[in-house]
């Protein structure tokens, strides 16, 4: 079940809610789940409802750390295409308590693109493939929004990248951090949940382009890995 007091990364701290490697999830008919995809997964580890919860939330942590350092405004940075549905949903509430605040802040958006799984494979290296350009971040305080962070190489490659155009500050906020001997040890500075080692998909995060359109997270079967392979 989930958790707050165990399952550390590395012998870090907790990061977010923690769900432990013996949760069982639930059941695929005690929500509502496409019909197309029924065959597919093997369980809803988090439903939508606790999503939206956890966000907002995180929306509040941000704003609270944030607001006291960085009165000029901040950029926030969406990592397409995964990180789309947690970066409007973020959004929308950071917006929120920012209009009921005596303190508030200017907020402009960015756009990245990067690709690095092919089936359930991280490809190593990072290619960025579309968004805005990055010279926009110079001297800007980033928050960058990310749906997952895995083995958390694509995040440090990220971090290298933006630090070349000189930002102010860069914060990282990850919808979830996944618990796996793969991860070099990478922490974001916010994170939603931290989840067992298991390829998760649902609310914007696909395998090979599917199951985006699925609102709860939810752990793919091998049925769904084969149905929707690509050639490596
Ligand atoms: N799901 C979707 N995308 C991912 C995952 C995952 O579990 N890990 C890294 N990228
Ligand atoms: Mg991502």
């Amino acid at each position: 079940m989930a958790s707050s007091k165990n399952g550390t990364l590395k012998g870090k701290p907790e990061i977010g809610i923690v769900i432990k490697d013996d949760y069982a999830g639930y059941p695929l008919n005690m929500f509502c789940v496409p019909k197309h995809y029924e065959a597919d997964l093997t369980d809803i580890m988090i439903p939508a409802g606790l999503i939206n919860d956890r966000i907002e939330r995180i929306a509040r942590d941000i704003v609270q750390d944030i607001i006291p350092q960085e009165n000029r405004g901040i950029v926030v940075l969406c990592v397409l295409k995964g990180g789309y549905k947690f970066f409007a949903d973020l959004l929308d509430k950071i917006k929120q308590l920012n209009r009921n605040s005596e303190e508030s802040i200017p907020i402009s958006i960015d756009f990245i693109r990067l690709q690095s799984y092919k089936n359930d494979k991280s490809q190593g290296s990072i290619q960025v493939i579309g968004g805005d350009r990055l010279e926009n971040l110079k001297g800007k305080c980033v928050l960058v929004v990310e749906d997952i962070i895995d083995t958390g190489g694509t995040m440090i490659k990220l971090k290298e990248l933006l630090a070349k155009h000189e930002p102010k500050c860069v914060k990282v906020a990850s919808l979830l951090v996944k618990r796996s001997a793969r991860n070099c040890g990478y922490k974001p500075d916010f994170t939603g949940f931290e989840i067992p080692d298991e390829f998760v998909v649902g609310y914007a995060l696909d395998y090979n382009e599917h199951f985006r359109d699925l609102s709860h997270i939810c752990v793919i079967n091998e049925n769904g890995k084969k149905k929707y392979a690509v050639a490596s």
